[in-house]
């Protein structure tokens, strides 16, 4: 998680670091700081809060080199004290780090002794470790000892008082990008904090030590040997990271649902035919099951994938959670293939996974939306979900995008034709048609606001959908939500419906119309205030939200933006921080 970003070039550095932070504040925001040079000395400015905190206390203008930090705290509470930049006991470096170091205290105790530390954080221990070393050695290998002693993960960019025209940067496990431009040479977590200063940008591997000037980038991998600089252009348009109208990127992105799917059927159908490589297809279907392993509202999207694949291509498939895929290895099949997805192809637990896998010499293929990643770079294969970049906390877009693209991709490994590129056209239009009666799901929002707890049931299809929908209710409305199999309801949860619970069933599939209906009504006897979101096809008068009919197996495409506005008002309505929820970031990038 958090973001780092380091200037040096001819511009302000402050202001492109301070730049460069707000675009990455999705990534954390518990705390901001910035290091900076002035004249001789390095300034550091940090407060607890967001990056529009910080605007208030540089107005400095003149510099030409400066690193900056957005937290998401994994060692101490989110206070100014640990706000990053951390500084070495006596002075000389300057440090910020995304990441997390799991041998801190062991170092602390076998090295730094004498040491006194101010914050609670991993990370002053990386920069004591560099001062401590540099009493012997020149801070190129203080820094390249320090990470060798390293046990976890880190992006680090570090200053020297006693050099103040270089950056250096050391990096294991985090992500890094270094980019360059006209007049400058910058750093940060994700390609989105270069926009505005770099044409282009190289990501840098594991175990990467670098050192900037204005002069140049010198990279170094473990060993010490020179890394080519291999520099690719910056595809990403500063449009994508505008807001523009909207009042949160939340509800941008709501909006941005139609048209990716137009998109995606444009960058993967020529006429009826799909446009994936024939080598991944083929690698497919020669396996004996499909793992789907993915986090969060990826994870739930990868359940459509798995109902895809079965359905059209027959291969048995099995949906992981990548935290627990790591350390539980389940019973593997001989011809295996790993289907990883993730929107911003930086998750830590699910690095984790894939670097297990890959020993072992397993096909993988990532699904995502960031191709700069290094998910992608880690896997054999990866398939874009072209879904533009997606700011909000809550992924809306990314998750739409990722069943969407696993339905062409099972049409593609598929051997029977099907009419989903007609299919898809309609649910764009029908995706349409749920915003443009979001009024009725402000309605609802404001009904249940006020609750404590509610429930989202629906049953297979519908109940994916509903799993989606709990999520997106807790992390952004802070309503506990639970999501439930309808029939399972009978079995326990029952027990929790009070008076005026939120009940909302999902009912999108004919053959559980009936039956969810028959569950609904059971929560109602005993009190809970119900509501349903159907099908057009399968409604009674007396449903709360219609959504337009489409092929049953996309429904979930259309159902979803109904229940991702119910979250996005409830939040509105609650004055919560919509794009940046509490104690949340959007890429986790620690295990
Ligand atoms: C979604 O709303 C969440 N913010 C979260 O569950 C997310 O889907 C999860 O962390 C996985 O992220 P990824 O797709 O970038 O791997
Ligand atoms: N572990 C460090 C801390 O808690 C860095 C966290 C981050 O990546 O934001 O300060």
């Amino acid at each position: 998680m958090c973001g780092i970003v380091g200037y040096i070039g001819k511009e302000n550095a402050l202001k492109a670091v301070v730049e460069g932070l707000e675009k990455l504040e999705y990534r954390g925001y518990d705390s901001a700081g910035v290091a900076y040079k002035k004249g001789e000395d390095i300034l550091i400015c940090k407060e607890k809060g967001r990056v529009s905190d910080l605007k208030l206390c540089i107005l400095d203008t003149d510099s030409s080199l400066a690193i900056g930090h957005t937290r998401w705290a994994t060692h101490g509470e989110p206070n100014k004290r640990n706000a990053h930049p951390h500084c070495s006991m006596n002075g000389r470096f300057v440090i910020v780090h995304n990441g997390i170091i799991e041998n801190y205290q062991k170092l602390k105790f076998e090295y730094l002794s004498e040491y006194s530390f101010i914050s609670e954080t991993d990370t002053e221990i990386i920069v004591n470790l560099i001062e401590h070393f540099s009493i012997s050695l020149t801070t190129e290998e203080a820094i390249r000892k320090t990470m060798s002693l390293l046990e976890g993960s880190y992006a680090c960019l570090i200053l020297d008082q006693n050099d103040l025209e270089h950056i250096y940067c050391m990096k294991d496990k985090s992500p890094l990008l270094i980019g360059r431009g006209k007049s400058a040479v910058c750093f940060a977590s994700d390609i989105t904090g270069l926009i505005g200063y770099a044409e282009e940008y190289m990501p840098l591997e594991d175990k990467t030590f670098g050192v900037i000037s204005k002069e140049g980038i010198y990279l170094q991998d473990i060993i010490g040997i020179a890394i080519e600089n291999k520099f690719q252009k910056i595809a990403v348009q500063k449009e994508e990271i505008d807001k523009q109208t909207y009042d949160h990127f939340m509800l941008k992105e709501i909006y941005e649902q139609p048209m990716m799917v137009r998109n995606l059927i444009h960058h993967y159908f020529s006429k009826e035919e799909v446009n994936v490589s024939s080598k991944l297809i083929h690698h497919i279907r020669q396996s004996d099951k499909i793992n789907f392993v993915a986090c969060g509202s990826s994870m739930y999207a990868s359940y459509f994938a798995k109902y895809y694949m079965e359905k059209l291509c027959g291969i048995p498939c099995e949906v992981f959670c990548a935290s627990e895929l790591v350390y539980s290895t389940p019973l593997i099949s001989k011809r295996p293939f790993f289907i990883f997805f993730s929107q911003s192809g930086e998750t830590a637990d699910l690095i984790a996974v894939i670097k297990k896998i890959k020993k072992q010499r397993f096909p993988i293929l990532t699904i995502t939306n960031t191709i700069e990643s290094s998910m992608v770079r880690l896997s054999d294969y990866y398939l874009n979900i072209y879904a533009g970049k997606e700011i909000a906390v809550a992924s809306t877009k990314a998750y739409t995008a990722m069943i969407v693209t696993s339905a062409i991709l099972a049409r593609a490994v598929s051997k029977t034709k099907t009419n989903l590129k007609s299919n898809l056209k309609a649910v764009s239009l029908a995706m349409e048609k749920v915003l443009e009666n979001k009024e009725v799901c402000k309605g609802i929002a404001k009904e249940i606001i006020d609750q404590k707890d509610a429930f989202y049931i629906g049953r297979g299809i519908d109940y994916w959908t509903s799993l989606e929908a709990s999520l997106k209710l807790k992390e952004i409305a802070y309503i506990h939500t639970e999501a439930f199999s309808s029939g399972e309801l009978k079995h326990g949860p029952i027990a929790l419906i009070t008076k005026n619970t939120p009940v909302l069933a999902i009912i999108t599939q004919e053959g559980t119309n009936r039956i969810t209906r028959s569950n609904l009504e059971e929560t109602a006897s005993r009190g809970a205030k119900t509501y349903v979101i159907a099908s057009k096809g399968l409604s009674t008068p007396k449903d709360d939200v219609i959504i337009p009919n489409v092929a049953h197996y996309l429904s979930p495409l259309v159902s979803v933006l109904v229940v991702q506005l119910i979250a996005y008002y409830a939040a509105v309505l609650k004055h919560n921080d919509v794009d940046k929820p509490k104690n949340l970031a959007k890429s986790v990038t620690v295990e």
